[in-house]
């Protein structure tokens, strides 16, 4: 049976259907005029199976990656709708993970002044995390996600059965996410977390399902508070200040949500010396639930304390002197500081380095 969830946003509210099944394909056939912009891989992959019964109808194949989310594809998607006579009734749905999503969201937001949108994630990342949230991004020139719209889809489904095929890269990574998401849903979610991890590395479905759905529910939380990332929604970017900085320093060898593990343990190092987590606590976090998420065994130049600074330095969520960092406290509640030291950062690497030797 599907489960919905329903999200509220000040734009629109919309479900989120987890659906074990492709029925759902069958409904969308209500809106007459539509069309579907797929993922290449994810066509070339499921053209003859789960996606058998879109060939007959109108779609858009896209190749993505992260140099083709820019501007350039968003016009590709203008002209491919336009060539096919599209007006203001039209319905785009998207197929893909988050690339696809910032890529296909934006334009669905600007043709037209905003088109009925609906999304099927096909990535871990995209069902357990970027499908809510309302937020499509692209690159400019050298950087990342500097345009964007706040615009959700009107309906989400999820058909978790599609992970079976995602690369061990891009699952470890979403998985790096679902486990921070978990984190910052309390005590009670973290053990849970622990318990599912096993099986969802094994990639069974249904504890994908109920890591998918704790995901969102704990995300919806922070976004029904802070839908325009005003304030507290700063806090799902946990474990990201050093795990951007790490991103850098592997030349984007590692992939983010693993980058996002390393940055949980290295930001819990810091809570414990500031004395804001007590240091069992810490050590039981990274041997129950962190290093068992992590398999990227990092190389030492990564973690060089220099390195690693001069990124922080770089953050676009840095507004004082000091270095920022978002930090979790004993029970969980979360905690942004912008007095972060170098000497802070050079503890922190060197207690964790031992560890990550050892993976
Ligand atoms: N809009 C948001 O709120 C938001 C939030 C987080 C991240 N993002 C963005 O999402 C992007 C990353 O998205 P992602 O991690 O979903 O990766 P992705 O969309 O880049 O997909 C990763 C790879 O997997 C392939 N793929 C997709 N589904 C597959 C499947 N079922 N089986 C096999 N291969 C499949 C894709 O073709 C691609 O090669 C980044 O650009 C990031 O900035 C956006
Ligand atoms: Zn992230």
């Amino acid at each position: 049976m599907p489960v919905t969830m329903t999200i509220r946003s000040r734009l629109r509210d919309y479900d989120i259907v987890m659906d074990e099944s492709v029925e759902f394909l069958k409904s969308l056939e209500q809106f007459a005029h539509r069309c579907y912009v797929i993922d290449a891989n994810v066509w070339r992959l499921y053209a003859d199976s789960a996606l058998k019964s879109l060939q007959q109808f109108q779609t858009i194949v896209l190749p993505v990656d992260e140099e083709r989310k820019c501007l350039d594809s968003v016009v590709e998607i203008y002209q491919q709708l336009i060539a096919r006579s599209a007006k203001r009734n039209l319905t785009l749905i998207s197929i893909g993970g988050g690339t696809l999503q910032d890529i296909s969201g934006f334009a669905a937001s600007t043709l037209y002044r905003g088109v009925n949108w609906i999304f099927v994630p096909t990535t871990l990342l995209a069902m357990a995390d970027s499908c809510i949230g309302g937020k499509t991004s692209l690159n400019f020139q050298r950087y990342k996600n500097l345009i964007g719209t706040f615009y959700p889809p009107s309906k989400v489904f999820i058909h978790a059965p599609f992970l079976a095929t995602l690369n061990d890269s891009d699952f470890s990574s979403g998985l790096g996410e679902v486990v921070k998401l978990h984190l910052i849903g309390g005590p009670g979610k973290t053990t849970r977390a622990a318990e599912l991890l096993p099986r969802m590395w094994r990639r069974d479905t249904e504890a994908l399902a109920e890591g998918i759905q704790n995901s969102l529910s704990i995300k919806q939380s922070y976004i029904t508070q802070d839908e325009f990332d005003e304030g507290q929604r700063i806090m799902l970017n946990f474990g990201h200040c050093f795990g951007h900085a790490l991103e850098t320093t592997s030349d984007f060898e590692i992939p983010h949500g693993q980058a996002i593990v390393i940055g949980m343990l290295l930001s819990n190092n810091v809570a414990c010396q500031r004395g804001l987590m007590s240091c069992s606590r810490s050590e039981s976090l990274r041997k129950d639930l962190l290093l068992p998420t992590l398999r990227v065994k990092p190389k030492p130049q990564w973690l060089d304390t220099a390195n690693v600074v001069e990124c922080m330095r770089k953050d676009k969520k840095r507004t004082g002197d000091g270095l920022v960092l978002i930090m979790m406290r004993d029970n969980h509640d979360m905690l942004k500081v912008d007095d972060l030291t170098v000497q802070e950062v050079d503890r922190a690497l060197a207690q964790e380095k031992e560890f990550l030797e050892n993976i």
